[in-house]
């Protein structure tokens, strides 16, 4: 389903590989000068390695394995690709950084509330608010269930974020974090049943405040999910304003601005489980 005025893109695989913060984010946001140093670098992924998009379950990178090839998941080493530029998963990264800022530079003045689920590292949020003129303004939190993840990004987290280690599939992670202004909801939609990212699609007028901005991510791999989804967040008064999908079967990224009316958390409610799917429907970077 594509919402008219809604910007859909699709880009090639030969897209130019860089993960970069975009011209007018570039650091200029209000941090003192030694910590824009450090979020600078941390923007820029130093190196080729990873180059393959393998990723180590056991301290190994098995040739054209990537992270999703094992039954369990190595949630922290799921991210190595993000080392390498040239990755799909960084080219989906610097997608979901270009919408985080366009969210931030949209925002009214004023505080900008910001709820991550599966928050991983932080790595697409967390070098935006550090660059971002209006990065000051942001507060939230970033749920992550991995502990290695959650400290990595507590260690980067500006003050005003907090870190919560702890499941973010029900909607108790999220009391006290909304309505949010910002909702990401990145990696989340390849690793769950069809059913789970309908309920927490519809669950958008709880966790969001009018206005709010929208990021979301899935493959496009077969059987595609994306029409249904972009359905589910329309219904749920996400208008979209940008779907950009790699082409041919690759990863994508949505976001959405919602327009409908709010509803008061309910609290205990499941959105979401982490499954292991079956092969076929892995790709081993985005999800
Ligand atoms: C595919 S990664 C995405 C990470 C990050 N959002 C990104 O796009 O870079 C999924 C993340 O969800 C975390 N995770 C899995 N189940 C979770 C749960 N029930 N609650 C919170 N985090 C969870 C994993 O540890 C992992 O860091």
């Amino acid at each position: 389903m594509v919402v008219p005025g809604a910007a859909v893109v699709l880009i090639g695989r030969l897209v130019t590989p860089s993960v970069v913060l975009r011209p007018g984010n570039d650091l200029r946001g209000c941090l003192p000068p030694g910590a824009r140093r450090r979020a600078r670098a941390r923007a820029l992924p130093p190196g080729t390695v990873g180059r393959d998009g393998a990723c180590r379950t056991d301290g190994s990178r098995p040739a054209g394995a990537h992270c999703q090839t094992s039954a369990v998941t190595d949630w922290d080493a799921w991210h190595d690709p993000y080392d390498d530029p040239h990755s799909p998963l960084s080219q989906r990264l610097q997608e979901v950084r270009r919408q985080i800022g366009a969210a931030f530079d949209r925002a009214p003045a004023g505080p900008v509330r910001l709820l991550s689920l599966c928050a991983g590292r932080g790595l697409d949020v967390l070098p935006v608010i550090a660059s971002h003129p209006r990065g000051c303004d942001v507060t939230g939190r970033l749920v992550e269930l991995d502990p290695r993840n959650a400290a990595a990004a507590r260690a980067q987290a500006p003050p005003g974020i907090e870190v919560i280690e702890g499941d973010a599939g029900t909607t108790d992670a999220c009391a006290g974090a909304v309505p949010a202004d910002l909702l990401l909801l990145c990696g989340i939609f390849g690793n769950t049943a069809d059913d789970d990212v309908r309920r927490t699609a519809h669950a958008v007028p709880q966790l969001c405040a009018p206005g709010a901005a929208i990021v979301w991510t899935r493959s496009t791999h077969a059987p595609d999910l994306t029409p249904r989804i972009r359905g589910w967040f329309a219904e749920a008064g996400a208008a979209e304003a940008s779907f950009v999908a790699e082409q041919p079967e690759g990863w994508s990224v949505g976001a959405g601005t919602f327009r409908g009316d709010p509803q008061p958390l309910r609290a205990g409610m499941r959105l979401f489980t982490f499954t292991t799917r079956p092969p076929q429907d892995r790709i081993g970077f985005g999800q």
